[in-house]
């Protein structure tokens, strides 16, 4: 028997045996390759074990795609499938996490995108990215360039992780190439409130010629090298003489980034960050450094952050010099800087009794994004999910229902609450629905209820009648039968619609077909989303970000 194939085998059966055996709360590290429809889980050259997206999504096309040879620090047997969604609002991949045993654990959420004129368009498209509920970004792709879109965020006990795609402009059909979870330890990135997201434009390992991630680092946070130094430029890369280096911190970095560092040839130089960007939001850094040598008694490396050094507001961090420290390593927060003129400044300027110049080992870049939003009311949510376990019809609609207004799900409107909507109307005409309906009477802030011209063989619910709000129940044109029950004909608010089951009672036939005065029904869409409601995405360009250091 063919080797190859036996350790297939073998790892397949390893995976099986593996998922029954996990614990409740279990580190979630899952690899998505958007397109492919293999069944077979592929290794790539990181030991990151990649799946097909069959199960996790139920819409969209999938595409092969060109790619060249190498791509760096992107695996081209990943890139080169993706899904594209011409139709819908918007299309999630929906991600079901084991979470019951921990609230607010963190997760590092990546998408991939890389069009590589998969339609012979020559147009890369721009849309939107959200999850959860949240707008995330508004993607903006490129020929032949891989876009990389971040988010850490903290998930509520019992939640799944959700991934949209929604059209932002006409004629752009949104698509994605991978989808990658990974759970955080707790401590990880704690010293932001868990309200919030945080979004990682770059993550930079300055000492290094390659990428850096798993198995280096446990979560496969990225981190990007800036490729070969600019010769003319006196910076010049070290190699740390510590045989070990501790990194037990908080954010828990890899070993691998303080292994080398990055410095100045000339001792009485400082390193000094310059970069450019559009956006009017506070940046956020965390800068990383470990000494490289050992020091005897007269070396002293020790140096100042100076955030914005030219301005009047600039800022020095943090209270006491760094001073790297050997065979460990130090995290410093450098948190709020503002941009001025589209460009900001962080520079790392030696004190006067350092004998040694300013180094650094890495640097991640992140923004705090708008507060979590709690997601559409969960009993709504519930009760969507048994229309939804009724009638395959209504399967295909993921994420969250409401949110981000307005990509809601086709048949439901919602009223706009920004955090938690309500869902009040919906719209379930023409959908060939057969069958008999479930108990959604969970849903209480229902205005209005449409279920006219389907095929529902059941005599007429008595909860359909009990919605507080309801004011219009139009259940026209089914296979309805027995009598109307009395909590829709002795309700005077509804406005009351059963024409067309020709097995329903109608005696009077006014109580099949109520004709009330004309009154103002509160419209779902005066009452409902309005564009205020609507969170900007915080869009980031990450064709604006430079990671060198001068
Ligand atoms: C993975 O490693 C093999 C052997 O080292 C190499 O031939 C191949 O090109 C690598 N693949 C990628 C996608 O980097
Ligand atoms: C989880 O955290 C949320 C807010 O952080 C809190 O409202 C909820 O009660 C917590 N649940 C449990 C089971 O601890
Ligand atoms: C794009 O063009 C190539 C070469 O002309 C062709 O092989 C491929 O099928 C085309 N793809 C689509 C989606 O039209
Ligand atoms: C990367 O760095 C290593 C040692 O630091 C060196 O041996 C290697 O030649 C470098 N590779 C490239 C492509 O610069
Ligand atoms: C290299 O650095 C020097 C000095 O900072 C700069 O003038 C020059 O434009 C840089 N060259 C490249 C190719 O980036
Ligand atoms: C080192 O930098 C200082 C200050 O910029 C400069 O005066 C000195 O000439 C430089 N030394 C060398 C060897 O380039
Ligand atoms: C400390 O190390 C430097 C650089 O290696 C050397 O020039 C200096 O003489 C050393 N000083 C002592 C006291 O060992
Ligand atoms: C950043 O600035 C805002 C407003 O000035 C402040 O509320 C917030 O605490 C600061 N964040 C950090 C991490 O210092
Ligand atoms: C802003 O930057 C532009 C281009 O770099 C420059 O011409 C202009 O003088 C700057 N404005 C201020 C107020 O510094
Ligand atoms: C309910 O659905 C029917 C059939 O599609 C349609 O004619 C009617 O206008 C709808 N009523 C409301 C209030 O949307
Ligand atoms: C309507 O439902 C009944 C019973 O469930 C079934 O026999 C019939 O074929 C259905 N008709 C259509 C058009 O789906």
């Amino acid at each position: 028997m063919n080797t190859q194939l036996l350790n297939l085998l073998l790892l397949l059966v390893f995976a099986h045996l593996s998922s029954l055996l996990l614990p409740v709360y279990a580190k979630v590290f899952l690899s998505i390759d958007c397109g492919s429809l293999s069944l077979i889980p592929r290794t790539d050259n990181h030991s990151i074990v990649w799946v097909g997206d069959g199960p996790y999504i139920q819409t969209g096309e999938s595409h092969k795609v060109n790619v060249p040879a190498d791509i760096p620090g992107f695996d081209s047997n990943v890139l080169n499938t993706l899904r594209a969604f011409p139709s819908r609002k918007k299309n999630c991949y929906s991600i079901d996490i084991d979470n019951k045993a921990e609230n607010n654990t963190r997760f590092l959420v990546r998408a991939s995108f890389y069009y590589g004129n998969y339609d012979n368009k020559s147009s890369p498209p721009t849309f939107y990215l959200q999850f959860n509920g949240n707008t995330w970004s508004e993607v903006a792709t490129h020929m032949d360039f891989v876009d990389v879109n971040e988010v850490v965020f903290s998930l509520k006990k019992g939640n799944n992780i959700n991934v949209c795609l929604a059209q932002s402009q006409p004629d752009n059909i949104p698509f994605m190439s991978s989808l990658e979870v990974r759970s955080l330890d707790s401590d990880a990135y704690n010293y932001i409130s868990s309200d919030y997201p945080l979004y990682f434009p770059l993550r930079v390992a300055y000492g290094t010629n390659k990428t850096i991630r798993y198995p280096d680092d446990s979560f496969d946070r990225i981190w990007v090298s800036v490729g070969p130094l600019n010769s003319t430029s006196p910076t010049m890369r070290v190699r740390s003489s510590s045989p070990s280096i501790n990194v037990n911190i908080e954010d828990k970095p890899p070993e691998a980034i303080f292994k080398t560092a990055l410095t100045k040839s000339n001792s009485s130089e400082d390193l000094a960050y310059r970069s450019k960007s559009n956006l009017e939001v506070p940046f956020h850094f965390n800068a990383y450094f470990s000494e490289v040598i050992k020091l005897n008694s007269t070396q002293k490396r020790s140096f100042d952050i100076i955030v914005n050094n030219e301005r009047d507001n600039s800022i020095i961090l943090p209270k006491n010099p760094v001073i790297p420290p050997y065979g460990r390593a130090l995290e410093v927060h450098i948190h709020n800087v503002t941009t001025f003129n589209s460009s900001f400044s962080i520079d790392f300027r030696r004190t006067d009794d350092s004998t040694l110049p300013s180094l650094i080992n890495a640097l991640e870049w992140f923004i705090v994004g708008h507060k979590l939003v709690q997601g559409t009311n969960s009993d709504d949510v519930k009760a969507l999910g048994l229309l939804q376990k009724s009638f395959v019809q209504l399967q295909d609609s993921n994420g969250d229902p409401c949110l981000p207004s307005p990509y809601t799900w086709e048949w439901v409107e919602c009223n706009s609450d920004p955090d938690s909507p309500r869902i009040i109307a919906l719209n379930l005409n023409d959908f060939g629905l057969t069958g008999i309906l479930p108990d959604f009477s969970a849903m209480d802030a229902l205005i209005n209820i449409n279920l006219s011209n389907n095929n529902l063989t059941q005599e007429i619910p008595e909860f359909l009648g009990t919605f507080p709000e309801l004011t219009e129940l139009n259940l026209a044109d089914n296979n309805f039968f027995g009598t109307v029950p009395s909590s829709i004909s002795n309700n005077v608010n509804l406005m009351f619609t059963a024409t067309g089951n020709p097995d329903l009672l109608c005696t009077p036939t006014s109580i099949c077909n109520t004709v009330t005065e004309p009154r103002i029904i509160p419209s779902p869409v005066d009452k409902g989303r309005s564009s205020k409601t609507f969170a900007q995405p915080i869009i980031i360009l990450l064709i604006m970000f430079s990671g060198l250091l001068l």
